[in-house]
């Protein structure tokens, strides 16, 4: 459905667990309190608000977390996804220590894609970014799913002092392996907010001084805002995620279920519909319908853009991992 801005919403993306096996400081710092188990939706109330969506019009769903492959049974839940009529894709994005072992799984059961977070090629500076010395068990999972043919995109987010200098050789990477890297400014959400954001177009600038010959693709390349490039004759593109300056909130597609059953119409901001009251509510008839008014209104809640630049008017204050990305 179009939302009030003519915008088609198609696209959704539930954050299945608020739980981690790494502790990326700005997304997932130590010390933060998870939600009770009860709390979280079962995997039949997530198809069931899907249901739901796809009458209001999605068609491409998105596992996150968390880390979604930490929750037992995730691989089936993308088959149960699948399986619903209407929808097109399920795709879904991952730390990738644990992808090595559930690839076979997921891909006999459908997932059309994956998106794989790496802010660094250095196994120092991975610990420090995640808490965990997990760099060859990620790349392992970068590789096998290469490997394995299915489309993959390494997400980056570069910090000031920390992996800045890191954008070459992970633009690189693109030369000989086909696959997608984008670049995600760091975005003031959760413990976002203390960071120092480093600018694409900063980055786009001394990657364009190395390659001039670097030109836009413009080939789709997945449901979101990135815009692409490619160096001449590699193999993947490199996208760039511009969440600060280039506000790219004009192409809006999507919204966001939480793991705790919240339907949420912008990053932004702190509003939400609870879906979990109506799925453990008591009026059980009419649930299904209600579900989907639900999604329409999430849909028709979407303001036209985010206020990233006012940290006054951010009203969110979960930490990304409880909203999963
Ligand atoms: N700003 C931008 N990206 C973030 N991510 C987590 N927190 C932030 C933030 N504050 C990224 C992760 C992961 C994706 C799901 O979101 O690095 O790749
Ligand atoms: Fe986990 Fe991803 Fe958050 Fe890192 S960014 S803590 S890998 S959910």
């Amino acid at each position: 459905m179009r939302d009030r801005f003519g915008r088609k919403i198609d696209y959704m993306r539930i954050s299945i667990t608020d739980r981690c096996n790494l502790r990326c400081r700005y997304c997932m710092p130590e010390g933060i309190e998870q939600a009770p188990m009860k709390e979280l939706l079962t995997y039949e109330e997530i198809v069931r608000v899907c249901r739901g969506a796809v009458r209001a019009g999605i068609c491409k769903l998105k596992i996150t977390g968390g880390e979604p492959l930490v929750r037992p049974g995730c691989p089936q839940l993308v088959k149960e996804l699948k399986s619903i009529t209407g929808i097109k894709q399920v795709t879904m994005t991952t730390n990738g220590i644990l992808l090595k072992k559930f690839l076979p799984e997921l891909l006999k059961n459908g997932l059309d894609a994956v998106n794989i977070s790496l802010d660094t090629m250095d196994r120092d500076t991975y610990r420090q970014i995640t808490g965990k010395d997990g760099l060859l068990q990620a790349a392992d999972g970068i590789r096998e799913a290469i490997e394995s043919g299915i489309r993959v995109k390494v997400n980056v987010v570069l910090q000031k002092g920390i992996n800045e200098a890191e954008w070459k050789g992970l633009a690189e990477l693109t030369r000989r392996n086909p696959l997608d890297v984008r670049f995600i400014e760091m975005m003031p959400i959760g413990d976002g907010k203390g960071y120092e954001t480093i600018y694409n177009e900063d980055v786009f600038a001394k990657l364009k001084a190395l390659e001039p010959g670097l030109c836009e693709d413009i080939s789709k390349h997945g449901n979101g805002p990135s815009v692409y490039y490619r160096i001449p004759g590699a193999k993947g593109s490199i996208g760039f995620i511009s969440a600060m300056h280039g506000k790219f909130c004009g192409n809006c597609n999507r919204i966001r279920l939480t793991s705790t059953g919240r339907l949420k119409p912008c990053l932004c901001f702190g509003d939400s519909l609870d879906v979990r009251k109506v799925l453990r509510g008591t009026e059980q008839e009419n649930v299904d319908e209600l579900l989907y008014q639900a999604v329409r209104e999430a849909i028709s809640m979407k303001p036209a853009h985010h206020k990233f630049e006012v940290s006054g008017d951010i009203t969110e204050c979960k930490k990304m991992v409880q909203i999963g990305g």
